[in-house]
């Protein structure tokens, strides 16, 4: 059911790749919600993902853009507001990529080319989308902006790797960017640290599938889906969320502030009954 949250907004979307990404939902239910937007993702995700599919299905024009790229990034904004006809009301960053997962090289065995390079793709894009648009004056006052975290930021997940440390730079910007943007322009920032997803991005999380089931054991509410999180990406770009910002808002069903569960106890307890507790070999 539409409630028009998002009618006369314009925006731009960052990050959809195919139909299980976290960015296609959200377009997807801006589109629903009344809202115009543009599509942007890398020149290669336009040639291997599904974005013609939803910019016609949204009628969306999409303009490709390497996140990492200040030239790319300030065309994205520029192009929107010719397409859209003015300054954007909200923004979506939904990018993440780290060669050091790719590559499975540990955290105690990173190549730092790949560190800097999941760095500026994850996090520093996402200082650099909020400058290019502080010098373009292309957010409306009220406007929203919301970028995608992990739990990882805040508490050592095994495998989740060099992302963690990206995360958590990208939560830092969204408050350092929150402040000067709340100060001066009366636009939101904001974090929303998701459940773990079956996604491209997500697939490429070590173990993904038990820390899926683990995660769903230890949330109260159950892991938070793709729509789930669009769901609540909306809210944060309509206004009725107006004062809320410089926040990681987590989107996890709970899991936050669990600590132990029923359901993951009867599980841990169930792997006494074999022998699949015996030391493994730790190989980070
Ligand atoms: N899937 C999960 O478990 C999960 C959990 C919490 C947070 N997140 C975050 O959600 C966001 C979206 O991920 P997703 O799960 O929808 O996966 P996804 O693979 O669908 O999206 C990741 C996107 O990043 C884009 N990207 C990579 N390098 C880029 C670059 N240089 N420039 C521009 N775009 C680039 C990809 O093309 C892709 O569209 C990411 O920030 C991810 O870290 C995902």
């Amino acid at each position: 059911m539409a409630y028009n949250l998002l009618k006369g907004k314009k925006g731009i979307i960052f990050g959809a790749l195919d139909h299980k990404s976290i960015a296609w939902k959200v377009a997807e239910l801006a589109h629903e919600e009344g809202a115009v937007f543009t599509l942007s993702n890398t020149p290669t995700a336009l040639r291997f993902g599904e974005l013609d599919e939803l910019a016609a299905k949204t009628n969306s024009t999409v303009i490709p853009a390497d996140a990492t790229s200040v030239d790319d990034l300030t065309h994205v904004f520029e192009e929107s507001m010719k397409v859209l006809g003015g300054k954007v009301d909200f923004v979506l960053h939904s990018i993440g990529m780290s060669l050091n997962v790719r590559k499975k090289r540990v955290y105690n065995d990173v190549d730092y080319n790949y560190l800097n390079k999941t760095l500026d793709i994850s996090a520093i894009s996402f200082h650099k989308m909020l400058q290019i648009a502080f010098k373009l004056d292309a957010i409306n006052e009220w406007g929203s902006v919301v970028a995608l975290s992990y739990v990882a930021a805040q508490r050592t997940h095994y495998g989740y790797n060099d992302m963690a440390d990206a995360k958590a730079l990208l939560e830092s910007i969204a408050r350092s960017f929150g402040y000067i943007y709340g100060r001066d322009r009366r636009i939101r920032i904001n974090t929303v640290s998701q459940s773990p997803t079956m996604t491209t991005a997500g697939g490429g999380v070590k173990g993904i599938d038990g820390l899926m089931d683990f995660t769903n054991r230890m949330s109260p509410l159950g892991n938070a889906d793709a729509a789930e999180c669009a769901n609540y990406c909306i809210t944060l770009f309509s206004d009725l969320t107006r004062k809320v910002t410089m926040q990681n808002l987590f989107h996890d069903g709970g899991f936050s502030s669990m600590g132990m569960s029923w359901k993951a106890m009867e599980m841990y307890n169930k792997s006494f009954e074999c022998d699949c507790n015996d030391e493994k070999l730790i190989t980070e």
